[in-house]
């Protein structure tokens, strides 16, 4: 296997609209295109790959034969604003430079003179205006967030193909009937406005180490801070009645931090909320506080405990809330969590992320963020109207943030969506950047708390509750 030739190729359409094909067996995910589009990603044996019908849309292809020492990576620049992007060489520059830094000059070969069907072991496998899809030696691969310049993202690529299913037709329906049944509760508005924002002030602190309490320096899923922070939100967690496992997936990553509240009554239903809390930090330097990304979406998950606790609330389905690893190195940690739910045939009725909730720019409102491309709309138009209903602070539009955690529960057809800090792009200047922190301007609690209402609200609403006295 390893010295024969591979294909790969790239397409703009979803892997749920090839059930019958060959290629629904070699799916590897979908991947941002660094210009608010996605590709799906199939790799394997260039019988499949070359039988694909190439007028059915805009594909690319590649064949290539894969080196045992290396592995496949997919960078691309971030949805980041253009005024974030103005200080940075652009991406096609950026990307040679970081090739030839990975890759001493001369070691690699231009693809383009590499036809389909001829062997190949360069660098580069594809390369589009703000993406590309490279070879890289598997030493580097486990660092590549902190080797890529901040305004980029990476992904390995999965070790083996990915089952992609659709969300079932009854799923989407369930949350549709509960949109269209919503209505306003004041039990639900009393119990979400409780959550204290004096409360998720410490708990970001401790996060980011700004508290010189936790020690915590970096939240890197391979930084000792991150085993910190997984442990001290495992016992934070179960405070509030929760029952966590601190979950490995894969090795020398921290584990996911798993935390479950079951049902008041007979059901396999079970409700999601995550976010992830290992974080990246600016080129060269060990800092990674993480304060928005995704401190901010971790403390939201922590604040909705700390209330579910205080106002001793009972869910009628399973309600896991869960922190996650791996998400910088591209969705490693949700990835492997989703699978094993699927592969354990579970029933997820919803699942929201939280990933950067904090920063507002100057002069705007505070804002919803719901992702355009990947998730499912019914979730989103629900978690549109919840919004509407417990946090009308709030002005909601769609944002170009697209890929975190909800995106491996999305691949497995589980019905899911994300929730963000703005509309449009990510204008936080911090971002992947060592200032990360909690105590600077833009960081606004009350934006964070607007938007862990909304989280808390559709969670209520969906899994359905009773509050005790
Ligand atoms: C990349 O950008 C150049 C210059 O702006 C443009 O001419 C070219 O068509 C772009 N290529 C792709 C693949 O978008
Ligand atoms: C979950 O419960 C439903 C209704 O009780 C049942 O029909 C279904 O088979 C169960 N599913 C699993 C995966 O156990
Ligand atoms: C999942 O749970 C819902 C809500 O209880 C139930 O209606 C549905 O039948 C379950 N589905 C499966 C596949 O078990
Ligand atoms: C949900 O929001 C849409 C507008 O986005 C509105 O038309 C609809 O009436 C709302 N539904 C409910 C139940 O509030
Ligand atoms: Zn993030």
């Amino acid at each position: 296997m390893s010295f024969s030739m591979l294909g790969l190729l790239l397409a703009t359409f979803q892997p749920t609209s090839l059930q019958d094909s060959c290629l629904s067996s070699r799916f590897y995910g979908i991947y941002n295109h660094g210009d608010a589009t996605t590709r799906s990603l199939f790799a394997g044996d260039l019988e499949c790959l070359t039988s694909f019908d190439f007028s059915r849309g805009d594909v690319a292809f590649a064949a290539y034969t894969p080196n045992s020492d290396d592995v496949l990576a997919w960078v691309y620049q971030a949805p980041v604003s253009e005024d974030l992007l103005s200080s940075y060489p652009p991406f096609p520059q950026a990307l040679d430079a970081f090739v030839d830094q990975i890759y001493p000059k001369g070691s690699y070969n231009d693809p383009s003179q590499h036809p389909i069907g001829s062997s190949w072991d360069g660098a580069i496998m594809y390369r589009s205006n703000s993406s590309a899809l490279l070879h890289v030696k598997s030493e580097i691969a486990r660092d590549i967030d902190t080797l890529i310049p901040p305004m980029w993202k990476a992904a390995l690529l999965p070790p083996s193909p990915i089952t992609s299913y659709p969300v079932p037709s009854d799923d989407v329906k369930r949350i549709k009937d509960v949109t269209s049944s919503l209505k306003f509760s004041p039990d639900i508005a009393a119990t979400v406005n409780s959550i204290s924002i004096p409360q998720m002030r410490n708990d970001i602190r401790f996060l980011t180490g700004e508290d010189d309490k936790s020690g915590i320096i970096s939240r890197h899923s391979f930084a000792e801070g991150s085993r910190v922070a997984a442990a001290w939100l495992r016992d934070r967690f179960e405070e509030t009645g929760a029952r966590c496992t601190l979950k490995s997936f894969s090795q020398g990553f921290a584990p996911n931090v798993i935390c479950r509240y079951d049902a008041d009554v007979k059901t396999n239903a079970t409700a999601i909320l995550g976010a992830h809390y290992d974080s990246r930090g600016s080129f060269g330097n060990t800092r990674a506080p993480g304060g928005d990304d995704d401190g901010s979406g971790t403390i939201s998950l922590l604040s909705i405990a700390r209330t579910i606790a205080s106002k001793n609330v009972k869910f009628h389905t399973n309600v896991e809330l869960v922190a996650f690893a791996g998400e910088e190195q591209g969705l490693v940690g949700s990835r492997a969590y989703a699978r094993e739910l699927r592969a354990a045939g579970a029933n997820v009725t919803m699942m929201i992320q939280a990933d950067m909730l904090a920063y507002r720019a100057p002069n705007e409102p505070l804002q919803l963020g719901l992702p355009e491309s990947i998730g499912t709309p019914a979730v989103v138009q629900l978690v549109s109207n919840v919004s509407a209903l417990y946090s009308p602070e709030l002005t909601v539009g769609f944002t170009k943030a697209c890929c975190s955690d909800h995106q491996s529960f999305h691949e497995q057809g589980f019905a899911s969506t994300q929730v963000f800090e703005r509309a449009g792009w990510i204008a936080d200047p911090m971002y992947h950047n060592s200032g990360d922190l909690s105590d600077r301007e833009g960081y606004d609690f009350e934006q964070v708390k607007a938007i862990a209402k909304v989280q808390f609200a559709t969670l209520l609403h969906v899994a359905g509750f009773a509050l005790g006295v």
